[in-house]
């Protein structure tokens, strides 16, 4: 079996505890948005709103995105990872495109046991280009759903499913909105022209899952996380009450939704973004497609105010979106001797 490369072993602090990873059924709560066409909304957005100040972490069911077209994603995807290295590494992403196939992504500076594709469901994207605060430069980012991705990725497939996730992700928003006490729209001026991102993870079987992991403990950046995985168990949460790493169960044809880090910022941390990983297997390959919802690069993200008041004071510093993004997703490319950027360098 060899023995594994260093970069990828975690420090003994973050192994997997292996014999706990059996799902548990009664982990994360489960949303049925099916009561939206009852229209019970209000209720629907206490009980988002409870999951994501327990939690931070829900899974929905009956969520409107039609199966066959999240069987089709599913299929052209692991197509895509079947290919020869060779194949793959033709539309690997580089320092100046932060898109396309990777297979060395690393988290806080361990080296991840997966291989993932990133493309942008807007085309054409302006972003800032450095994450110097001064640095008025831009780049326009071409990796969308249009670019000539090599002909198994079906470019009609993903541009469909984007449509879909992105109206369930207008929809949440709403919700999580309406859950605050804020009117339901209050969030949607900030998507102009959005950097919202599509990833497709493959995590190989490991000979190591007590060593490595698919990804290392993180936050998500972003607004909100949707994600699809297969029925393989991987996906771990800190379970907020008590520190628990708890193993998400699949649930066929429901989605895993997290609030990322911006609704810490703008929620003044009533709904905080909470850790999650991903642990290995030595037997079964896994995939998972998460939406990263994000804000338009102009978006200046600070906590909302109609929430504040004497006793919940803002606690971050407004920061720009672009400039987070960028410094986020350039600095995951190389393996640093320091921490990337955090909402917690922002706190005040
Ligand atoms: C991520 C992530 C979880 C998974 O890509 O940010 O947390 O189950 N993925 O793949
Ligand atoms: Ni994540």
């Amino acid at each position: 079996m060899g023995e594994l490369d260093s970069a990828f072993i975690q420090d003994i602090e973050h192994r997997p505890n292996l014999k706990s990873t059996e799902p548990v059924g009664d982990g994360i709560p489960t949303i049925d948005l099916s009561a939206l066409t009852i229209a019970d909304t209000q209720k629907l957005a206490s009980e988002i709103g409870l999951a994501c100040q327990e939690w931070g972490f829900f899974q929905i069911i009956n969520h409107g995105v039609p199966l066959k077209l999240q069987r089709k994603v599913e299929k052209v995807a692991k197509e895509f990872f079947e290919l020869p290295s060779e194949e793959k590494r033709k539309v690997k992403r580089n320092e100046v495109n932060p898109l396309g196939y990777y297979d060395c992504e690393h988290t806080k500076n361990v080296r991840d046991w997966k291989e993932l594709f990133d493309f942008l469901v807007k085309d054409g994207i302006v972003i800032p280009a450095s994450p110097e605060p001064d640095d008025k430069g831009i780049f326009i980012l071409v990796l969308g759903l249009a670019l000539k991705l090599i002909a198994f990725l079906r470019r009609e497939v993903f541009q469909e499913y984007a449509k879909q996730v992105e109206k369930l992700a207008f929809k949440l928003l709403e919700l999580i909105a309406l859950s605050l006490g804020l009117p339901e729209n209050r969030f949607s001026g900030y998507f102009n022209g959005h950097t919202t991102s599509i990833r497709i993870n493959y995590y190989p079987p490991c000979p190591f899952p007590h060593l490595a992991l698919g990804v290392g403990r993180h936050k998500d950046p972003g607004v909100l996380t949707i994600l699809a995985q297969d029925d393989v168990a991987g996906l771990q949460v800190k379970r907020k009450s008590d520190g628990e790493w708890i193993t998400v169960k699949p649930t066929p044809n429901a989605y895993i939704v997290n609030v990322g880090d911006v609704f810490q910022v703008w929620s003044n941390e009533k709904y905080q973004s909470v850790e999650h990983r991903v642990v290995v297997n030595t037997v079964k390959e896994r995939m998972s497609i998460p939406f990263f919802f994000h804000p338009g690069t102009h978006v200046m993200v600070k906590p909302v105010e109609e929430l504040l008041n004497g006793e919940n004071r803002p606690k971050y510093k407004e920061y720009n979106w672009g400039k987070f993004f960028v410094n986020r997703s350039r600095s995951d490319f190389k393996k640093l001797e320091v921490e990337n950027v955090q909402i917690e360098h922002l706190r005040l």
